[in-house]
């Protein structure tokens, strides 16, 4: 045998008819039409269906006979039309080799496939058994058809920056804490007894050094690592499309990136993207749709109504604003809510931190008994009217209060508002794209639990030009924005970024402003520092979430669906079993002793005997 097989599963056609072929790939089904065994053979590009006469052989037959579904087969044969005339039709044009099938004359078994774990064309089979069995999920034709799209996907994003001029450079795995507000996955050493490395949340301060290096421009397919509660759109290791470039303003981020997706819509799924995206600031996302990643393909906006209840009889909304907050509203157009609805909307908004959510479902507009809600007997005629028109309040229509604190009252109405939209199903079947960014994000949130300021981006993210000598004075507030973007797809935040800090003086004045000491900054950040003090070049850069953006281009519900081998949502690798115990010499090498809470061992056991014996 000098060659495997003569073509691919997809590859035949009626012009082929006449050729000797050979075959390989797995049993996608097997049918006995009375007697005659009918194979589809499927490989990666397609199907192509096999047919053994008993009366050409005997036992060739009986053993095709004998195959189980996913065995892998080599094939000989003849290429043969199908039979099509007015009577019978026995071509296929649902594939792509349907009007041909091979008339087998070998058949070698290359490796038999026992029972299967479970049925690979059934789609609700539970996603625990697919991941154990991932090797086998992998195989179904849309797994295949997520992981070629991942591929092209890749491919065009590497060629795309690699003709900007941009390197493709590797950034250590096994590195220091870089903070990206998650937790570290650590690394014990086993030279440096006592000693851990960090992986890396994303490759951060390594492009940022490698600016200062003078490469000018790069970009990393980069895996990052992040100890956090898990998601439908997170895993605890993803990939980024990390870029970094010096002598940039963000116009030459947005070009690139828009680009870059054009090309990558374009070549993936044939679609044309409209450049440039979109713009709207932080501060437009959070008070129109009270997220910083707002979904933007329905309306539902949120709208401020504190002036018409600033003197209302109804306390929780004027001693709102009496406080220096506001009163906001979004009317769900023709949104009928079940008992069951309000009462989910409701808890939305109390886990967003509201005490309550107030509502009032109009079924008249023009008569006040058809406003039902606990609040409207609260209300006044004039309130009602100028809500009414405010809102476009029609029949039929429900509307969603919250009064309070500004950015607070915009987020809970922001989670209302897509719980909404999903009871409506407005968005079933949308297949439009909507690209934007949002920019001027504020540099710093107040963190009341720990009494200090958080970055909202990452400690390396530069001021705006108008903020810059505030932050060097130590002038800090949760007014000050911050040179950041983020770009956003459907209401999915595919990546983002910002102009970095060059400057030493500034980069330690925007460390102390998180409340480190300088202890803590020499210790964690000595040598980025010591690299601004050497001729760091302005730069800046951007990550894209490349599962996120496969997810997304896929039309998936989770990146689970378009990574070969994710973790579940308690960070487990269910094919391998990972994270799993080691053996205690190996513990010992690395002078490490794990020692758990005798409860939490207690409960640990009795989880594991519970999952033994079911
Ligand atoms: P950021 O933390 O915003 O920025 O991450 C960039 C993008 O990475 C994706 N992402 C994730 N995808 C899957 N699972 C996760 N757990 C996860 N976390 C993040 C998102 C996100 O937009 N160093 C900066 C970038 C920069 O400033 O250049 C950074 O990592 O799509
Ligand atoms: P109460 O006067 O406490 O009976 O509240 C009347 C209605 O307003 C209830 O439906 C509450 O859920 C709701 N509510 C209470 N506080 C707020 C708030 N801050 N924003 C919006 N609705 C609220």
């Amino acid at each position: 045998m000098k060659q495997y097989r003569s073509h691919t599963c997809d590859e035949l056609r009626l012009a082929d008819v006449g050729k000797e072929v050979t075959l390989v790939g797995w049993v996608d089904t097997v049918r006995d039409h009375g007697g005659v065994i009918f194979i589809d053979l499927r490989d990666r590009a397609g199907k192509t269906q096999v047919v053994f006469h008993p009366e050409n052989d005997a036992d060739l037959a009986k053993q095709a006979e004998t195959l189980r579904v996913e065995s892998v087969i080599q094939v000989t044969g003849k290429v043969v039309g199908r039979l099509k005339t007015e009577e019978i039709d026995a071509t296929n044009p649902d594939l792509a080799t349907g009007e041909i099938e091979v008339d087998a004359t070998g058949l070698c078994i290359l490796n038999r496939a026992a029972v299967l774990p479970f049925q690979l064309d059934r789609s609700n089979t539970n996603e625990d058994i697919r991941l154990k069995y991932r090797f086998l999920d992998l195989r179904r034709p849309e797994m295949q058809r997520n992981m070629m799209l991942r591929h092209r996907i890749t491919k065009t994003m590497r060629d795309y920056l690699d003709e900007q001029g941009f390197l493709e450079l590797e950034t250590p795995i096994l590195s220091k804490s870089t903070p990206e507000g998650a937790r570290d996955y650590l690394v014990p050493s086993r030279v440096n007894p006592g000693k851990f490395y960090a992986l890396p949340q994303s490759p951060q301060q390594y492009k940022q050094l490698l600016m200062v290096a003078g490469m000018e421009r790069y970009f990393q397919i980069a895996r990052c690592f992040r100890d956090e509660d898990l998601r439908a759109d997170r895993q605890p290791e993803f990939t980024q499309v990390d870029i970094e470039a010096s002598f940039i303003t963000p116009e030459d981020i947005y070009n690139w990136v828009e680009q870059m997706l054009k090309r990558v819509f374009k070549e993936a799924v044939n679609r044309d993207i409209v450049t440039p995206f979109p713009r709207m600031t932080w501060h437009d996302a959070i008070n129109e749709y009270g997220s910083d990643k707002p979904e933007r393909r329905f309306e539902m906006k949120i709208t401020d109504c504190s002036d018409i209840f600033a003197t209302s009889d109804f306390r929780v909304f004027s001693s709102a604003v009496a406080n220096g907050g506001v009163v906001k509203a979004i009317n769900a157009k023709n949104f009928g809510p079940s008992v069951g609805q309000i009462d989910a909307l409701t808890q939305t908004a109390l886990e967003a931190g509201a005490k309550g959510l107030a509502y009032i479902k109009v079924r008249d507009v023009n008569n006040r008994d058809g406003w039902k809600s606990p609040i409207t007997k609260r209300l006044t005629d004039a309130e009602i009217q100028a809500l009414t028109e405010r809102l476009n309040i029609e029949s039929g229509d429900c509307v969603f209060f919250a009064a309070g604190d500004w950015e607070q009252s915009c987020t809970i109405l922001g989670r209302v508002r897509l719980q909404c939209a999903d009871f409506m199903e407005l968005l079933k079947d949308n297949h439009e794209v909507d690209l934007f960014w949002v920019t001027r994000f504020p540099m710093f949130a107040w963190n009341a639990e720990e009494n200090r300021y958080d970055a909202i981006h990452h400690p390396f993210t530069r001021p705006v030009p108008e903020d810059v000598d505030k932050v060097l004075r130590g002038e800090i507030s949760t007014e000050l924005c911050a040179e950041a973007y983020d770009v956003i797809f459907n209401g999915n935040e595919l990546g983002g970024g910002s102009l970095r800090i060059h400057e030493r003086d500034l980069q330690d004045a925007a460390f102390r402003a998180l409340g480190l000491t300088p202890e803590t900054i020499n210790e964690r950040f000595g040598h980025l520092l010591s690299a601004f003090s050497f001729g760091a070049p302005p730069h800046g850069g951007l990550a894209l979430g490349l599962d996120r953006v496969v997810m997304l281009i896929a039309e998936s519900e989770s990146i689970r669906e378009v990574i070969p081998f994710p973790k579940n949502n308690r960070a487990v690798d269910l094919m391998c079993e990972a994270p799993d115990t080691v053996e205690e010499k190996q513990l010992r090498e690395i002078h490490i002793r794990v020692k758990l809470p005798e409860k939490l061992r207690q409960k640990l056991e009795a989880e594991s005997a519970a999952g033994a014996e079911s």
